[in-house]
């Protein structure tokens, strides 16, 4: 007999110590026994957690994977970010809709298939992908659609469809998954030659402070796009009060166009969790959180397994590395597909089991950070160069790349080019060498640094991939000579809509309006002055939103009207009769035909 709500409920709060700052865990593991959290399921874990009703409600409805309602049985979640569109996407859309006769957001009638949207699923070198019940599909063609559709239909497992594993460790048995690394290029630093442990045993020979000191040697900075220095914000952290402190990994990697991080967790992750441990160690923590997106979770059984074996190895727990007194573990935080949660305050809010919201800095997450307590926030590449610092030494790391940018960078490359897949490269190349380099010769336009990142003439080829000039958390999005950039523009603001939480009224409000806008310039119905108040409703964007999504949401149409404005100029050009063109004569006068019944005798032919 299945279990009952309260027995799943009580069960589950239990096993999290009715732990408030773990409600995101609880009303996952619930969700994965009762498939949906019901309004009864909301008062059962407020009652149980102690918390008012409302509060669970407003973290299960911030959250694009956490339920409210049920769904089918099998719920189709289809990957609608730019790379993907770029390569099918679109027309895997209308392959769903036509085989399962439901729209998105729509479940059959037979309850058996739910189909929706999903804004980025990081499979963008080998789209269109969906998750279905959580399993990855790439690549999906037309035929692998029906195919699926009709084993869905049939209630059968979805599972049954991975027939060919992908490569690396993404065919071991606790990923089992049909995802490919696609590594093109490696080199020195991330995929260079490493043994687990060496780079903690070399940290454990100095004290915290000469570990510091190092990363500081190396320059290493952020590679989760801000680029800021790894050795500083670790100092912040050491310096701090507080009677405990924490290490967290952004691992939510939700930035359409970048996939970089998924095959870093998939073939590195000892260089991820030993960099974790290395920065506990500098900062004296003794808990760090690795926040992994919800799309990934098919990751997760593998990593807990390699958690396992570094613990069974003595390299995490008591006296890790064999360092008397030197205590660190690390829990995995499954995040529920929101992008917003990226940000580092708004990822600590998750991992405390809130809305993903941003917080107001200062107080800066190194001073008052999860649980208000001192906490470093590093992206997965990020520790990686770590573990690699400590284990051939900063002079060797600071000798790779640019003067500014030292190190290497892996980039995710996707799009109209020839080899898209991952590259390590040193910091420093220019754009035309990295083209070059994944067949892009051809390009029109490069999106760097994904949605929130900006788009780059064949004039900016030249152009050198460092923090001194371009600036990337390594996404490259080609764009070949029959892409509409207006199309991709529009797209890339349809994913900030979707995405921004809603706290301030310009992200909010003005996301939509400049989608509106850059969707009237393309439909041909723009006027020039259009072209003006685009561009002031984007700078307000900009600088009045709260936190980095909304002062970033705009750079796609602000960086395609300063680098391809012949595009914005062609499209709002002067009708040759004269005629303004956002006046839409038979609209105006709908109401009157409908009231009339007959048409006006001076409609145009
Ligand atoms: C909307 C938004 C989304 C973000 N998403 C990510 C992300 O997925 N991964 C990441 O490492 N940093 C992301 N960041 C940057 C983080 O806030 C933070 O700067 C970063 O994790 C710090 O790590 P780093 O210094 O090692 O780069 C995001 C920032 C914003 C504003
Ligand atoms: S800028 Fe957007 S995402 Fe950031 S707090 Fe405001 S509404 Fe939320």
């Amino acid at each position: 007999m299945s279990e009952r709500p309260q027995t799943i409920i009580k069960n589950t709060c239990r096993e999290f110590d009715h732990d408030k700052t773990r409600l995101m865990d609880i009303v996952e593991a619930a969700q994965a026994k009762l498939g949906w959290i019901s309004g009864e399921a909301v008062s059962l874990i407020a009652h149980e957690l102690g918390l008012p009703r409302v509060e669970v409600e407003a973290v299960i409805s911030f959250y694009a994977f956490l339920n409210r309602g049920p769904k089918g049985q099998s719920v189709v979640q289809l990957c609608d970010c730019v790379s993907c569109n770029l390569v099918g996407g679109k027309t895997a859309a209308g392959s769903f809709i036509a085989e399962l006769g439901i729209g998105f957001g729509e479940t059959t009638p037979d309850g058996k298939v739910t189909l929706e949207r999903a804004s980025c699923l990081g499979m963008c070198d080998q789209g269109p992908a969906a998750l279905i019940n959580g399993i990855v599909f790439t690549r999906l063609s037309t035929d692998a659609i029906k195919e699926i559709v009709r084993t869905l239909r049939e209630g059968a497992d979805p599972r049954k469809l991975v027939r060919n594993l992908g490569d690396g460790q993404n065919s071991s048995r606790l990923i089992s998954a049909m995802v490919d690394n696609n590594i093109r290029k490696r080199g020195p630093v991330i995929f260079g030659e490493s043994k687990p442990g060496a780079g903690l045993r070399n940290a454990l020979t100095m004290n915290s402070a000469e570990v510091i000191r190092d990363v500081k040697t190396a320059r290493l900075r952020g590679r989760g796009g801000a680029g800021f220095p790894a050795g500083m914000k670790w100092d912040f952290a050491r310096q701090a009060e507080g009677d405990r402190r924490f290490v967290l990994c952004n691992a939510d990697e939700g930035e359409p166009g970048t996939f970089k991080d998924r095959v870093l967790l998939t073939e590195c992750p000892d260089l991820v969790f030993e960099g974790m441990t290395i920065a506990g160690y500098a900062v004296g923590a003794e808990e760090g959180i690795l926040y992994l997106r919800g799309e990934y979770e098919y990751l997760r059984a593998y990593l807990e397994n390699v958690l396992d074996q570094r613990r069974a190895a003595g390299l995490l727990g008591k006296n890790a590395g064999g360092k008397s007194g030197f205590n660190f573990e690390v829990r995995i935080q499954l995040g529920a597909g929101a992008y917003i949660c990226g940000e580092e305050t708004a990822l600590i809010n998750s991992c405390e089991g809130r809305r993903g919201e941003p917080r107001d800095r200062p107080p800066f997450p190194a001073q008052q950070g999860y649980l208000g307590r001192p906490t470093i926030i590093n992206n997965v590449e990020t520790f990686c160069c770590v573990t690699r610092i400590m284990e051939k030494g900063a002079p060797w790391f600071s000798r790779i790349g640019s003067p500014a940018s030292s190190g290497t960078k892996l980039f995710s490359v996707s799009g109209d080019c020839m080899r898209p897949g991952i590259y390590e490269l040193p910091y420093g190349i220019s754009m035309r060498e990295l083209l070059a380099e994944v067949g892009g010769e051809d390009a029109i336009a490069v999106q760097v640094g994904g949605a929130s990142g900006q788009c780059i003439a064949p004039e900016g080829f030249k152009r050198l991939i460092c923090f001194d000039d371009l600036a990337t958390g390594g996404s490259i999005v080609v764009l070949g000579p029959k892409r509409n950039l207006l199309e991709v523009a529009s797209e890339f603001m349809a994913f900030f809509v979707d995405e921004s939480c809603g706290w301030c009224v310009p992200c909010r409000v003005g996301n939509v309006l400049i989608k509106e806008r850059v969707d009237k310039i393309r439909a041909g119905s723009g006027e020039p002055d259009d072209l003006v108040y685009l561009e002031e409703l984007c700078r307000t964007v900009k600088t009045m939103s709260r936190c980095g999504l909304g002062q970033t949401s705009a750079n796609p149409v602000l960086t395609t009207l300063a680098n391809f404005r012949s595009v914005y100029e062609h499209a709002v050009r002067k009708s040759e009769d004269g005629r303004q063109r956002s006046f839409d004569l038979e609209a105006a006068l709908a109401d009157a035909v409908a009231v009339q019944g007959r048409q006006p005798v001076h409609f145009p032919d």
